[in-house]
C-alpha cells in the first residue's frame, strides 16, 4: 500500500468547503447530521457553489470558522456505545462495525490509526478542563430485528425505538445518561426521514416526555439500496458525477464501509456536543455547525471541494485512510480547534 495522490479524483475546483459549509447550513433546516456528500442540485446546493474563495492552506482551513465552547457538558467519562441494529444485519456487517467502533480506544493500532483520529476529539475539553474521554467502549447490543417501528421511521420514532431498546421485557439496553451513548444503525431496507435527500445520519439526544431520560443517541442508516451514491461515496457514486468509477471499499461493503465515516462523525460530534450546548460554530443551536460537519467531505491532507485529499491504496485496490485494530476504514477528518484546521492521523504535513 502506498500515499497515493494519483487515484482518479473527482475534480476539484478551487473553493472552500468551509465557506460553502456556512451557505449550506443557511440553506437548510436540519440539525446536527451527516449530509450526502458530494453535495448536488437536490441538496439545495451545487458544484457552482464551491467555486469562490481560493487563499487557504487547504479546504478545510479558516480563519473565519469561530467554533465555540457554549458551557455545556462534553462526554469526558469513558463512553459506552449501546447499539440498536434495526431490520436484518448480517453478521459480517456487524463485526465490520464493531471492530470500527473498538478500535477508537486501541492505541496500539498500526499507524495512522483510528485511535490516532479520536487524539483530534480528545483535544476538547469541559468548563472544568476535563478532556473527552479516550476510552470508547462496546456496550450491550439490542437486535431489533423485526422492525418494530415499521421500515420508514421518522425523528421522533427513532427515539421510540430507543425507549422500547431501554424497556424491552428481555436483556433491555442500560439506561446510562452520563456516559453512555445510544447508536441506532438501520438495515438497507428502512428509510428514515430526510435519509438519503439531506441526511445520512444524525445525532441529538432523546426527550424525557417521549423515552423517560435524556440521553445522547445518534442514527446511520445504510444506503445500499436507497442511495450508496449519497451516503457511502465514493464507494459507490451519484447518477450526478458521469464517467466516474467507485473506489473500492476495505472492507467488501459499500453499504457498511460507507456508514463508518458517518458513524465517526456522529460519535466525534456527540462527545463533543451531546446535548447540543457545547462545541459548535454559528449561533443558533439549531443549526449547529460541529466539529465534523466542518470538515465534511476531507479525508487526507490538500482535502476539500469535491477532492477528498490524499488517502491511500490497499494492496487489493481499496481505498482507506487509517488503520482499525486489524482492519482499514475511511473515515473524515474532524476540526482542531487548537489549529483552525481539520486534522486526521493520516495527515503528510502536520
Ligand atoms: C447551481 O448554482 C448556480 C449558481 O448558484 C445556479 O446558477 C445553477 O442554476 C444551479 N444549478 C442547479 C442544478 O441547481
Ligand atoms: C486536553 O485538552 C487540551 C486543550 O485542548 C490539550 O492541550 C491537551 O493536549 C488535551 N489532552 C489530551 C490527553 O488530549
Ligand atoms: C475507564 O477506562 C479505562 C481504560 O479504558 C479503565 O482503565 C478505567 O478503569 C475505566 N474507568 C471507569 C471509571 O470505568
Amino acid at each position: 500500500m502506498c500515499q497515493s495522490s494519483s487515484l482518479p479524483r473527482f475534480p476539484a475546483p478551487p473553493s472552500t468547503a468551509v465557506l460553502s459549509l456556512i451557505l449550506i447550513l443557511s440553506l437548510t433546516t436540519l440539525v446536527a447530521g451527516w449530509r450526502p456528500w458530494p453535495p448536488s442540485g437536490n441538496n439545495r446546493f451545487n458544484l457552482s457553489d464551491y467555486t469562490y474563495g481560493d487563499s487557504k492552506k487547504y479546504e478545510g482551513s479558516s480563519e473565519f470558522i469561530k467554533l465555540k465552547y457554549h458551557m455545556g457538558p462534553v462526554l469526558t467519562s469513558n463512553i459506552t456505545v449501546h447499539t440498536i441494529w434495526y431490520g436484518r444485519w448480517e453478521r459480517n456487517q456487524k463485526k465490520i462495525i464493531r471492530e470500527f467502533i473498538n478500535s477508537i480506544s486501541a492505541v496500539h493500532s498500526k499507524s495512522p490509526s483510528i485511535a490516532g483520529w479520536w487524539r483530534t476529539v480528545q483535544l476538547y475539553t469541559d468548563q472544568t478542563g476535563s478532556n473527552i474521554s479516550n476510552s470508547v467502549q462496546l456496550g450491550q447490543e439490542k437486535n431489533d430485528r423485526f422492525y418494530s417501528h415499521g421500515k420508514s421511521l421518522t425523528r421522533l420514532s427513532v427515539q421510540s425505538v430507543i425507549k422500547s431498546a431501554i424497556t424491552a421485557r428481555t436483556k433491555p439496553l442500560p439506561i446510562n445518561p452520563r456516559s453512555g451513548l445510544y447508536l441506532l444503525l438501520t438495515s438497507e431496507d428502512v428509510f428514515v426521514q430526510d435519509f438519503c435527500t439531506s441526511v445520512c445520519g444524525f445525532h441529538y439526544f432523546t426527550f424525557p416526555s417521549l423515552v423517560g431520560y435524556t440521553l445522547p443517541y445518534a442514527w446511520v442508516g445504510n444506503s445500499a439500496k436507497l442511495c450508496p451514491g449519497q451516503c457511502a461515496y465514493p464507494f459507490a457514486v451519484p447518477a450526478f458525477i458521469p464517467n466516474r468509477k467507485p473506489f473500492k471499499s476495505p472492507n467488501g461493503d459499500v453499504g457498511v464501509d460507507g456508514m463508518i465515516s458517518v458513524i465517526g462523525h456522529e460519535l466525534a460530534e456527540l462527545a463533543t456536543n451531546p446535548l447540543a450546548n457545547a462545541w459548535y460554530a454559528g449561533q443558533d443551536p439549531s443549526f449547529p455547525v460541529e466539529i465534523a460537519d466542518l470538515c465534511e467531505g476531507i479525508y487526507g491532507t490538500g482535502g476539500g471541494g469535491a477532492y477528498m485529499g490524499q488517502v491511500m491504496d490497499a494492496r487489493d485496490g481499496a481505498t482507506y485512510n487509517m488503520n482499525g485494530i486489524r482492519r482499514r476504514f475511511l473515515v473524515q477528518w474532524v476540526w482542531n480547534h487548537i489549529l483552525n484546521y481539520c486534522t486526521g492521523p493520516n495527515a503528510l504535513d502536520q
